[in-house]
């Protein structure tokens, strides 16, 4: 198993000009914690964690991963998905997914057989916020023996335990800050809300001094204050040419990333009360609407735009949309580069253990991450469609 990173160190690519997340406003907080309240209740009981990752470690422990047992992961993720397996040292494999990034079921019943009772748990994300058909993958785990861990990360906060997200894994873990103002946040549930008991930290629970808490603070204000307008233009794309573009290099060997063996102290911290508050006290309705209408102005502004197609072209009306996919249909590397440089805040999964999965391999490079988060008004939405109109090719062969 090789994992195909991107390497971009000699890229010098800027600060993106506009948070890829949001942080913390005035206007979009909320006097009351009823929003906050209500996900609670449903989900009946919870643990909070600094990051997901950190929660998706503490379920995989209690599957039984840490003893030697095999995690099935879906063919398209970020290492952070598959990091807190490595650091358990247990083994893993990929499942391939459609072009909806579904699981293909019949190849997951292949892997679960094979793995003849090995296999502990199966990882089964949410990608983007749209609901995938998790009964479907619940029963097949529960045939073989398997615990479901459903990846709710990409959902909002507001949306955990309702219908479809968060109700059919044994373990279901979300990542609260990339919703809320809050600079960090994961949290933990199950199915039934009792199987939560057997969760026991291997270590105590680190409180977050004065200081973490004063800098999830500092980071979540000046989140929120990065604006289109505040940051400077970086230097102009007609130099890209002459500098370096970045490269795929294959590492035959799989080790835990460097981000999370440096933090990895935070396994069983909770995240600063600072953060909790703010994720408690985030206005997730208003958020709603405006991430809805932030994807729908991408999606009406890419249909006159060559050789890009979105990922969805649909948006039913109970998603809460994390990023806006779209698929790049020429080289990916000129556009990627060209939006990087320009200062958009683009992101991708180039970093991925390689599988037989046609459509995760293409997706690595090609389909791009754009935010549409809650603090991006008309404004910003404008300038990312402008400059991804200008990063495209034109079909003169100019990006060749
Ligand atoms: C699909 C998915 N799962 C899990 C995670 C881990 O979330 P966190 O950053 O809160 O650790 C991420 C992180 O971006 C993710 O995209």
């Amino acid at each position: 198993m090789s994992l195909i990173s991107f390497d971009a160190s000699a890229c010098a690519y800027p600060a993106p000009r506009v948070s890829p997340l949001p942080g913390m406003r005035l206007s979009g907080l909320s006097a009351s914690a009823s929003q906050a309240t209500a996900w609670q209740r449903r989900l009946g009981n919870s643990r909070c964690f600094k990051q997901a990752r950190y929660a998706l470690h503490a379920a995989y422990a209690a599957a039984g991963l840490q003893a030697g047992g095999t995690l099935l992961a879906p063919a398209y993720h970020c290492r952070t998905m598959l990091d807190p397996a490595l650091r358990l040292d247990a083994a893993f494999a990929l499942y391939p997914l459609n072009a909806r990034l579904e699981p293909d079921l019949h190849a997951l019943q292949a892997l679960l057989q094979a793995g003849d009772g090995a296999v502990k748990a199966v990882l089964a994300t949410h990608f983007f916020g749209f609901p995938q058909p998790m009964d479907a993958v619940a029963r097949l785990c529960a045939k073989h023996g398997a615990l479901l861990i459903e990846d709710c990360s990409h959902v909002s906060p507001s949306l955990y335990g309702t219908p479809g997200l968060g109700r059919s894994g044994a373990y279901a873990v979300g990542s609260i800050y990339k919703f809320s103002a809050a600079e960090d946040g994961g949290l933990l549930w199950s199915n039934p809300p009792q199987r939560l008991a057997a969760i026991e930290p291997t270590q105590a629970r680190a409180v977050p001094g004065w200081r973490v808490e004063a800098q999830a603070l500092l980071h979540a204000w000046q989140r929120g204050r990065r604006r289109l307008g505040s940051a400077p233009a970086p230097a102009g794309t007609a130099t890209t040419a002459t500098l370096p573009r970045g490269s795929d290099r294959h590492e035959p060997q799989l080790r835990l990333s460097a981000h999370y063996e440096a933090d990895a102290a935070a396994e069983w911290a909770p995240s600063p009360r600072v953060s909790r508050w703010l994720a408690r006290h985030t206005d997730y309705a208003a958020a709603a609407r405006r991430r809805r209408a932030n994807y729908l102005a991408l999606l009406a502004g890419c249909r006159g735009l060559p050789l890009v197609q979105p990922w969805r072209k649909d948006l039913p009306e109970d998603v809460v949309p994390y990023m806006f996919p779209l698929l790049l249909q020429g080289p990916p590397e000129p556009t990627f580069d060209h939006l990087k440089r320009a200062g958009v805040p683009v992101g991708r999964w180039d970093d991925m253990v390689d599988s037989q999965c046609p459509h995760s391999r293409h997706y690595r490079l090609q389909l791009l991450h754009l935010p549409v988060h809650q603090d991006l008004g008309d404004a910003e939405m404008n300038w990312m469609l402008e400059q991804l109109a200008a990063a495209l090719p034109t079909g003169r062969g100019d990006q060749a």
